[in-house]
């Protein structure tokens, strides 16, 4: 007898299998999560964006150098935003070389932005348990985030090492989330 939990898991992970999609397309969407870094940068109206991302592309600083950085450039931005942008820019600039020139020519110069913390969470948590009890409710520091990729049943998962490192900071900075804020849909 498979226990119901487990029957349901099991049975999103073959839903999603069925259609070809990841569990992300099936329903809901990420927007419920606080913005990750791509999404807070993409949406900052006050400069032009194409121009901003040529202007930073090529730059390497550290997370406290980015938040001053953000804090004096954007001053609409809550704490929150400041330290979850500075992070992903920490960990996800400079971009390789020849990545903005190769999005300006595909006619779209956003696609040069790597995948943040939500987007990551969105599409490679939930294949194996719920996100609601593995991810959205647990609070960890970026170190005991970091740490669940040591598991072994996570050893395999596919996700490179900046990418993980964008997730663990972004999940320490945005997570646990209040169960009311999530879609009634994904709280099991
Ligand atoms: C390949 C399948 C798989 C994927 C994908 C996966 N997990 Fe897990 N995870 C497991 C298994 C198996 C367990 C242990 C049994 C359980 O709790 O369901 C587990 C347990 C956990 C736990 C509790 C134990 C611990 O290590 O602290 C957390 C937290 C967790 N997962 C987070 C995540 C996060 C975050 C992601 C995405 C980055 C993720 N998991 C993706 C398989 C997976």
């Amino acid at each position: 007898m498979i226990a119901p939990a487990c029957a349901r898991r099991l049975l999103v992970a073959l839903s999603a299998l069925a259609i070809g999609l990841s569990p992300a397309t099936a329903q809901e969407d990420e927007r419920f999560m606080p913005r990750g870094g791509k999404t807070l940068f993409l949406e900052l109206a006050d400069t032009p964006r194409a121009a901003e991302l040529r202007e930073i592309a090529g730059v390497s600083r550290t997370e406290a150098e980015w938040r001053s950085f953000l804090r004096e450039r954007h001053k609409q931005l809550a704490e929150r935003e400041v330290s979850e942008l500075a992070a992903y820019l920490a960990v996800n600039l400079p971009l390789p070389e020849g990545a903005v020139q190769q999005a300006e020519s595909s006619g779209d110069i956003t696609s040069a932005l790597p995948a943040d913390g939500r987007e990551l969470a969105w599409t490679q948590c939930q294949f194996c348990h719920s996100l609601f009890t593995s991810y959205l409710t647990q609070q960890r520091d970026v170190q005991g985030w970091r740490s669940t990729f040591l598991s072994p049943f996570h050893r395999g998962l596919k996700m490179t090492a900046q990418q993980r490192e964008t997730f663990a900071r972004y999940s320490a900075i945005n997570m646990p989330m209040k169960a009311v804020d999530v879609p009634a849909a994904l709280r099991y």
